[in-house]
């Protein structure tokens, strides 16, 4: 059976930017674009143009300078902010309007003080006003998470009927189990009247850790795009990690779905953003983190020593880290200092690793890390003692 592709839509320079402290000026977020666009990215959102002159001159530059990637800028379900999107991507190859509104009860009670029927006029007037604009429209239901099925489904279908080409399926609140939000793209798959013509998309948010893991299930479910932010940044919580959707479905052959992101570029993409926008990567992130690739128990050591796939199921190589590492610590092992030991140089016997490693858990035990500074003064004072 063939692969089927998912888009991947970066909204690292959107979604991702509104996280407090790490604000971008437009010639970083150009800087990130140009380099999203060299990755593979099917959609960049390059911003919210209305929100500040600011954001809708950084889209309108990136307009200019994106030469792949569909680009898109996000409104709310207004004339104005949708004139302003317009004005701001009129440069762009390929561009989209991400136009959308709260569909859950709780955001129409409380933020439009309004009623499901309304919501759903209001979202098809929305999305008919972009089509005056762009051919490409995709249609975001805020809080669909939690809206209830039934009434998702309407909406789906009044967009749809507008001329929406992409279906947003947002977990605005994080709140999804990956079991529910599956359930849920297949519920608009079976129900929604014209569901061929449109993509449906995942856009996840992690308040429960569950964010790659439901960006997955909907696209096991029939999504075939997945919103997502280097390093899974993003309000609150974060977002959909785009470089753990890009291993998962990369190491999951079984799925037969694929991406056209080169993941050799990911390392080098998370630590550039986490430069231009103040924000380290948590040590023990999945693919990007330091510790990502790094073993430190005897036992793991010993295995990788071995063979690299006992305890890695990814080749470094693959996200465009150089080697894995084996960090020595009081919990490592023989093999692991005498490993260490030759890549500084030094080859020894086993009688000469046993007294060594005696001496190593010494230091060991007072120290987070040995390093080879403390390796060469181990060495020496053994080869004086001996000498
Ligand atoms: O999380 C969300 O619902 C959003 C929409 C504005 C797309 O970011
Ligand atoms: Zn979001």
């Amino acid at each position: 059976m063939n692969s089927e592709k998912i888009e991947i839509f970066d909204t690292t320079l959107r979604d991702g930017e509104q996280v407090p402290g790490c604000k971008l000026n437009t010639e970083q977020k150009l800087i990130i674009a140009e380099r999203l666009d060299e990755l593979g990215i099917d959609i960049i959102e390059a911003g919210f143009p209305i929100s500040s002159p600011g954001d809708f001159e950084s889209v309108s530059e990136i307009s200019k300078l994106v030469k792949n990637a569909k680009v898109c800028g996000l409104t709310r379900a207004n004339k104005k902010d949708i004139d302003t999107a317009a004005e701001a991507l009129k440069f762009a190859k390929k561009p989209r309007i991400h136009t959308g509104i709260g569909t859950s009860d709780s955001h129409i009670k409380y933020k439009f003080n309004s009623t499901r029927e309304d919501i759903i006029e209001r979202a098809a007037d929305a999305v008919r006003y972009a089509k005056t604009y762009v051919e490409d429209v995709e249609f975001y239901a805020e809080d669909a998470g939690r809206t209830d099925n039934e009434y998702l489904a309407r909406v789906c279908e009044a967009v749809i009927k507008a001329g929406a080409t992409v279906l947003n399926i947002p977990d605005t609140t994080g709140y999804c189990l990956p079991e529910e939000y599956g359930q849920k793209i297949k519920y608009l798959r079976e129900n929604v009247k014209g569901i061929e013509k449109a993509v449906l998309s995942c856009h996840c948010h992690n308040d429960l850790g569950l964010a790659t893991a439901n960006s997955i299930a909907g696209a096991i479910n029939g999504a075939r795009q997945i919103e997502c932010t280097i390093n899974g940044l993003g309000e609150r919580a974060g977002n959909t990690a785009l470089e753990e959707v890009v291993m998962i479905l990369k190491q999951h052959k079984d799925l037969n779905l694929h991406t056209d992101v080169n993941s050799r570029m990911l390392n080098e993409m998370s630590a550039m953003v986490s430069d231009l926008m103040g924000m380290s990567v948590q040590p023990n992130k999945a693919i990007v983190g330091a510790n990502a690739f790094a073993h430190s128990s005897g036992i793991h050591q010993d295995g990788v020593i071995k063979n690299r796939e006992t305890y890695e199921i990814i080749d470094p190589a693959e996200v465009g880290v150089n080697a894995s590492s084996i960090i020595l610590t009081a919990r490592s092992g023989r093999s692991a200092l005498a490993y260490r030991f030759k890549h500084i140089g030094y080859e020894v016997t086993k009688n000469e690793l046993d007294f060594l490693y005696q001496e190593f858990l010494k230091i060991a035990d007072l120290k987070k890390e040995i390093d080879n500074d403390d390796l060469s003064v181990m060495m020496d004072s053994f080869t004086r003692k001996i000498g």
